[in-house]
């Protein structure tokens, strides 16, 4: 499907639950979090009929994601009912954590490739960023398990925060020159907690590279590119294995090449991250006189009416009222 803007969406992020085994500050709330009733959310037979009407409107791209998609129970058997659908690429956005004793399944199920947070290697700096218990050793397990398995490629999403992780950014880097990983650097956006923190905080993905380059000296852009479909742009450091990327989502607006929609836990459809506009594709699945053709419209419609760009830089804006856990990023 071609948008009102000209772009070709054929990607969707879809949120299975926004219930997660962490709470890391920049997406989730410590507390006063309201996890709704089991009732609220799609059934896995109710997400896999939006599934398939988005692969008949073009949508061949599915990235799974949170809160932390992992944590939901059955999840594997429900990623195995969508590569049949139509499905090309089958991803997960994950922190990783319940990774390794259900990679084999995963991968069973159709999934091709991972794409796992990793906001800092200390594990005293975890416990504050994430505030639950894990390590970056478990992380970097799962980015173990998933090459040995060969799903490729495998990358690693850093939020940075000024202060809190951004003197990490030459380490994690490191990670790169003897693994075949792609090390993402997130610029923060603005929402849930993440909205108490200032303009300060925020570090630019121009700032970042100027700062990988006077550590290492030389940035090699990687032109052939790196199989996704998100906004990262890829560089490597010389001699690497793997790939570092920036995600400039605050500063560089890369919506002219958007190609993606999000559908929530339970069952909006987000055209657009920065903007409050929803439409609800539940009502129309639990009302018996609504037929597929309508599901198909609504999603049609939701597509074509998306907005042309974000608006993080409008602190006035609606967008703020979001919370991370529960658009799965
Ligand atoms: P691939 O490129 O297919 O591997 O995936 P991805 O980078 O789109 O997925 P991931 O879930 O790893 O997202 C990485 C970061 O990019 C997260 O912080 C997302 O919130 C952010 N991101 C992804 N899509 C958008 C978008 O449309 N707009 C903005 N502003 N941020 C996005
Ligand atoms: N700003 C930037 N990235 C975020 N993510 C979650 N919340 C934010 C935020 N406020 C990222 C996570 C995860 C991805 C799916 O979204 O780090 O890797
Ligand atoms: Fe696309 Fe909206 Fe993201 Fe911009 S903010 S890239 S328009 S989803």
């Amino acid at each position: 499907m071609i948008d009102q803007w000209g772009r070709k969406i054929n990607y969707m992020r879809v949120s299975v639950t926004d219930r997660c085994n962490l709470r890391c500050v920049y997406c989730m709330p410590l507390q006063g979090v309201t996890l709704g009733p089991h009732h609220e959310y799609l059934t896995y037979e109710e997400l896999t009929r939006v599934i398939k009407a988005a692969v008949e409107l073009g949508i061949d791209r599915i990235r799974v994601t949170g809160g932390e998609p992992l944590v939901r129970k059955d999840i594997v058997k429900f990623l195995a009912q969508l590569k049949p659908l139509g499905v090309k690429d089958l991803s997960l956005s994950t922190n990783g954590l319940l990774f390794p004793k259900m990679a084999k399944d995963l991968k069973a199920a159709g999934v091709d490739r991972l794409n796992i947070s990793l906001d800092t290697l200390r594990p005293d700096r975890f416990t504050k960023i994430a505030r639950m218990p894990g390590s970056p050793a478990d992380v970097l397990a799962a980015v173990d398990a998933a090459l040995e398995l060969g799903m490729e490629p495998v990358k690693l999403n850093m939020v940075v925060i000024r202060g809190w992780n951004d003197d990490e950014l030459a380490d994690m880097a490191r990670l790169t020159l003897d693994k075949p990983i792609h090390m993402r650097y997130i610029e923060v956006m603005p929402f849930s907690e993440a909205y108490t923190f200032t303009w300060e905080n925020l570090v630019s993905a121009a700032e970042m590279r100027e700062r990988l380059l006077d550590e290492f000296g030389d940035l090699e852009p990687v032109r052939e590119g790196v199989k996704g479909n998100g906004p990262a742009k890829y560089w490597r450091l010389p001699g690497a294995k793997g790939t570092v990327g920036f995600i400039s989502a605050v500063t560089e607006c890369f919506c002219a090449d958007c190609n993606r929609i999000r559908l929530s836990a339970d069952g909006k459809i987000n055209p657009c991250l920065g903007h409050v506009h929803e439409v609800d594709l539940k009502s129309i699945i639990r009302d018996p006189s609504r037929t597929d053709e309508d599901l198909k419209n609504a999603l049609a419609d939701a597509i074509l009416r998306k907005p042309r760009e974000h608006n993080f830089d409008d602190l006035e804006s609606d967008y703020k009222l979001r919370v991370m856990h529960g658009i799965g990023g």
